[in-house]
């Protein structure tokens, strides 16, 4: 059995040496050569290394993890699934090419990355082009899965976020007027940096300041100035951790002493390294919080931990959550060709991942997810609130002194209760 399979993928390889790799946009990820029975090949994207390399290392981990568990456990079907992973140094070029190799050499089933969104949007239209099944764990932007119906993703998106984010300040902390500092070379930032004005200023908030930068920039002092002349209260910078720790620390040296907001693209064990002190009293959205009491929460940091001697971050749990979701999808769709494949991932109802319950709308984006809102305190993040779109109105009313609702999701306060519930507020 073994041999024939490593004869059968002998056979294709020397048919695509000899000039003759599956034509793109046909039947795609040539699923002839899994389907024969061996194993099944999943491709894997990320910034292993570069600017935003612990993106990319955290999302593998946790994919590995995932994958591990399923082989241990006799694989999916009685086949063995194996990652390819390939390094896009955290850029879009290379994360084109690297989806690229992924399908067309390598004929993987399907494919999981990018985090960051510019890189899965240079990404997306090749998967979809070749109808193979791309699940992006954590790109936020909404336009991500608007590329095709062959594009999913694990994470909620950044109409939401920035929702969250905007009424948190505006409405729990009082603050109303606010900057904002966008990179503009990043459609997960421009896009974010929207939503929150949106709704920061649908609350009554003013933007009193808009300054921009652009990736690799290092020197922010003069945005940073013309921001402190503005005087807000809150700056809100949706970027990635590198940039965000040099802001910081930029700021403090200018003497500005606001706390600083943002999104998920703060999270990584290097934040703190970088920004250090400067980022005490900082804000940022995120999609999981390493000490939630959930039990699907405590087993995955357990064996993490055990693994690989960290904590998991939420690249981490997104990563574990896109590849056990894509193993149950193989599993039901008994076939790993690129349209049966979609059609099961299409199909994720009322899976219990890490980050919360994964329920795939028609837009390929998880209905419902929750976000926790952290914040920087002696050198940690700690929670300070969960918006739960599934936890009621009722549920929040009945707690003891629960924060604001909004139209589309309840914020609660939280300290060591599910959120599901209302918690209590104990800060
Ligand atoms: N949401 C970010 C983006 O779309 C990526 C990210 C997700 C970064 C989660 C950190 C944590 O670009």
């Amino acid at each position: 059995m073994r041999n024939k399979a490593l004869i059968l993928s002998t056979a294709i390889l020397s048919l695509v040496l000899m000039g003759c790799p599956p034509k793109t946009g046909e039947t795609g990820g040539a699923a002839a050569t899994t389907d024969a029975g061996g194993e099944i090949l999943v491709g894997e994207f990320g910034s292993l290394t570069g600017s935003e390399a612990t993106f990319g290392q955290s999302t593998h981990n946790g994919i590995m993890l995932a994958i591990d568990e399923v082989n241990a456990a006799g694989g999916v079907n009685n086949r063995k699934i194996r990652v390819l992973t390939e390094d896009d140094q955290s850029k879009a070029e290379e994360a084109a090419n690297a989806v690229t190799k992924l399908i067309s050499q390598n004929n993987v089933v399907s494919i999981l990355g990018e985090v960051a969104s510019s890189n899965s949007l240079a990404a997306a239209p090749i998967c979809q082009q070749n109808k193979v099944p791309m699940i992006t764990p954590s790109s936020t932007n909404p336009r991500v899965t608007e590329v095709g119906d062959y594009i999913f993703r694990m994470c909620f998106i950044d109409p939401y976020q920035g929702e969250a984010m905007a009424n948190y300040l505006t409405k729990e902390l009082k603050l109303k007027r606010a900057a904002i500092l966008i990179d503009v070379k990043s459609d997960y930032s421009t896009g974010l940096a929207q939503y929150f004005e949106r709704t920061f200023t649908a609350n009554g908030g003013q933007i009193v300041g808009k300054q921009s930068y652009s990736k690799g920039d290092s020197d922010f002092r003069s945005q940073l100035t013309a921001i402190k002349a503005a005087n807000p209260q809150v700056i809100f910078v949706p970027g990635y951790y590198n940039d965000i720790g040099q802001i910081a620390i930029q700021a403090r040296d200018l003497g500005m002493s606001q706390p600083l907001a943002g999104g998920d693209g703060w999270e990584s064990p290097k934040l703190i390294e970088i920004g250090g002190k400067a980022l005490e009293g900082c804000f940022y959205s995120n999609h999981y919080h390493v000490d939630d009491p959930a039990p699907a929460v405590r087993t995955f940091v357990q064996k993490y931990q055990e693994r690989y001697g960290a904590k998991p971050d939420a690249l981490a749990a997104l990563g574990y959550d896109s590849a056990k979701v894509l193993a149950e999808a193989i599993k039901r769709a008994g076939k790993t060709d690129g349209p049966a494949l979609r059609d099961a991932i299409a199909q994720t109802k009322g899976y219990l991942g890490v980050t919360g319950l994964i329920n795939l709308g028609p837009d390929r984006n998880p209905v419902g997810k929750k976000l926790a809102i952290l914040e920087i305190r002696n050198g940690q993040t700690a929670l300070k609130g969960i918006v739960d779109p599934n936890a009621s109105a009722g549920a929040a009313a009945g707690a003891t002194d629960t924060t604001g609702t909004t139209a589309s999701a309840a914020t609660t306060g939280t300290t060591g209760s599910t959120p599901t519930t209302g918690t209590t507020r104990t800060q």
